[in-house]
């Protein structure tokens, strides 16, 4: 008799976004006449660059011709782009080996998927707010209790409260963790962390041979150089954190499909010799995983080309302006305003009296504005909203109008 994965059961509600679709669907139902801008979910709205296509133009060439065709690749990706990508690394001074880079089909399954080679017993922490599929995917493992409705989480975790006191960044756990889950730039708060914040982290894992899983999607959304865009800028990080990245927003490979995640060699936990994690993820992944697309890899290695990262960088730009026309836009309407400058994520206060939800309702009703509401992230987003840079300028021009003109605050 089969059983479920009762695990299941206790997440609190559907996925995110998805929910949020359905809200915009019904209201969409009815008022067929309303144009709604959408800063929702980021997801990258502007094309390709041209280098790019012509990277992934190549490879379906060669996929066309029978003395060029391959079929099943590496399953830890191609070794011309894992070169590449520890270039891309070591042009900021961070040097590692490219058999410790595992190409994937995304940061999103990576992330969900890595937590497989640690124990079930580990004590998990979590930035409150975070990126969703940190705190489901340990849930799914069952490393969780049950969800607790009136505090918004699950007993059995960590969370690590990121509110405006402490600028989003908080200190490393006051107790004992196994794992802790980090993402620079923050999806949702925009905030990024500075070196000593992460040497805190750092030093934390290394004392309590804890792993830290960094995700760095957003890193190259940062232009302030002073702030870390690897874990591994870090001394000794090496040693104790995996991180993960994609080329999903800054590439906007989000339909493609592209990201990677290092496993140092040098990386251990408690009861782990070096090198032992490295093989678990590559066993995972020869196991569960046939490798990413060699037509969306092939792309990817014309991203990590001069021209490739050049044309990102403009595109990265665009984003950016329109993160600063949302952050000053509100700011003029009053609402208090945090990230859009080294991320493509802004994170507001909800006027009071109004939960994220109601937020996202009078936004949606009123301005015809959808944003993310900030405690689908975390107990501590209530009372905060997420709106993203991803747009097309004058939707995103015609969003900020709509707020600054419609909402009465
Ligand atoms: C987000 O809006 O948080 C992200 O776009 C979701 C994702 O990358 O999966």
């Amino acid at each position: 008799m089969a059983k479920v994965n009762l695990n299941y059961r206790k997440l609190s509600a559907g996925y995110l976004f998805p929910e949020i679709g359905r809200r915009i669907k019904a209201y969409q139902q009815a008022n067929p006449q309303a144009k709604v801008h959408r800063l929702g979910i980021g997801n990258t709205t502007e094309p390709l660059t041209p280098s790019v296509v012509s990277g992934l133009h190549d490879a379906v060439e060669r996929l066309a011709q029978v003395e060029t065709y391959t079929g099943y690749g590496d399953e830890q990706g191609e070794e011309v782009l894992r070169e590449a990508l520890a270039r891309f690394y070591s042009q900021r001074d961070v040097n590692l080996d490219k058999d410790e880079f595992f190409i994937s089909d995304g940061a999103k399954p990576d992330a969900g998927n890595i937590q497989s080679i640690f124990s079930t017993t580990n004590l998990v922490a979590f930035q409150d707010p975070a990126y969703p599929v940190y705190v489901d995917s340990n849930v799914i493992a069952g490393r969780s209790g049950s969800y607790n409705s009136n505090q918004g989480n699950y007993s059995g975790f960590v969370y690590m409260v990121c509110n405006s006191e402490n600028g989003f960044i908080p200190e490393p756990p006051g107790e004992k963790v196994d794992m802790i889950y980090l993402c620079s730039p923050n999806n949702p708060t925009g905030a990024v962390a500075k070196h000593k914040e992460l040497e805190r982290f750092v030093d934390y894992a290394r004392y309590e041979k804890a792993v830290i899983i960094f995700d760095a999607s957003y890193a190259e959304f940062i232009s302030d150089s002073a702030l870390p865009r690897s874990i591994y800028e870090i001394k000794g990080a090496k040693e104790c954190a995996i991180e993960i990245n994609s080329f999903s927003k800054f590439a906007g490979f989000t339909g493609v499909r592209l990201g990677w995640t290092i496993v140092p060699r040098a990386l251990v936990c408690e009861d782990s010799e070096p090198g032992e994690l490295h093989r678990f993820w590559l066993r995972r992944q020869t196991t569960c995983f046939n490798g990413a697309s060699n037509i969306s890899q092939s792309g990817g290695l014309a991203v990590l080309s001069k021209e490739g990262l050049s044309e990102c960088a403009a595109v990265i730009g665009y984003y950016m302006e329109n993160a600063r026309v949302i952050r000053e836009g509100l700011f003029d309407k009053g609402l208090e305003v945090y990230g859009g400058v080294n991320a493509p994520y802004l994170w507001l206060k909800v006027p009071p009296g109004l939960s994220s939800w109601e937020f996202f309702d009078k936004l949606l009703y009123e301005a015809q504005v959808v944003g993310t509401p900030g405690s689908g992230f975390g107990p501590s987003g209530e009372g905060y909203f997420r709106l993203s840079a991803f747009g097309h300028r004058e939707d995103v021009e015609e969003a900020v109008k709509s707020i600054q003109d419609k909402i009465k605050l």
